[in-house]
């Protein structure tokens, strides 16, 4: 995954923890040489799952947990970090922004060409609910969705509710469908 992806874990830690607890989770990872990651280049996917993994294990919070939490922040990071106008051209309100998803990826994809973006869908939407049809080449980050369409309810100031309704993992990789409810 790109380095955008390392970066935001990274931060996530140095500002929710501390500089030392980062360096302790880069140890754990075998990562302890790494001076930092460059957000524009592409990294191996392996080193992302070690270091989740690797927060995990030194926080003694769950997989599920890290990635959940991940996923609330990176809604966060990604708004600080030179993507706010991205983000705002996605929509104004949870609905509507996870109906644009892919638009938002296919965006990100044209400055990050080796980007390979999981793909959503939404089906059965009414006014206070939808299902969200979750594809990924990757495996096992169901709990970052979670986390994602939870951060996406506090940027529009939106309470959801999030649930794994469906769960698939195959040769062709994730799909998940949750069912959303605001
Ligand atoms: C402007 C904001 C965003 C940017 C710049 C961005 C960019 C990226 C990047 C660089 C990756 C790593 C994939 C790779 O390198 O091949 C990624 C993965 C991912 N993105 Fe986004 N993204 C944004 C917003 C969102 C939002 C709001 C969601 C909400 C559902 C989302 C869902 C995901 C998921 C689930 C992954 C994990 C990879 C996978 O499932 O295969 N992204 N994104």
């Amino acid at each position: 995954m790109y380095g955008l992806v390392n970066q935001a874990i990274e931060d996530m830690i140095t500002h929710q923890f501390s500089v030392a607890k980062w360096e302790e989770i880069k140890k754990t990872a075998c990562l302890g040489d790494m001076a930092g990651f460059e957000n524009m280049q592409s990294y191996p996917d392996n080193l992302t799952y070690d270091l989740i993994g690797a927060v995990s294990k030194t926080l003694d919070i769950t997989t599920e947990q890290v990635l959940e939490a991940f996923g609330e922040y990176w809604v966060l990071y990604t708004a600080e970090k030179g993507y706010g106008d991205m983000l705002k051209m996605a929509g104004d309100s949870l609905p509507i922004f996870m109906n644009n998803l892919d638009t938002l990826h296919s965006i990100v994809g044209s400055m990050m060409p080796n980007l390979r973006p999981p793909s959503f869908q939404c089906t059965e939407i009414t006014n206070h609910s939808l299902k969200l049809h979750y594809h990924s080449k990757r495996i096992g980050l169901t709990n970052m969705v979670i986390g994602l369409i939870k951060g996406l309810g506090k940027r529009f100031g939106t309470v959801c509710e999030v649930s794994l309704i469906e769960s698939k993992k195959s040769e062709q990789g994730q799909e998940d469908v949750f069912f959303v409810k605001w």
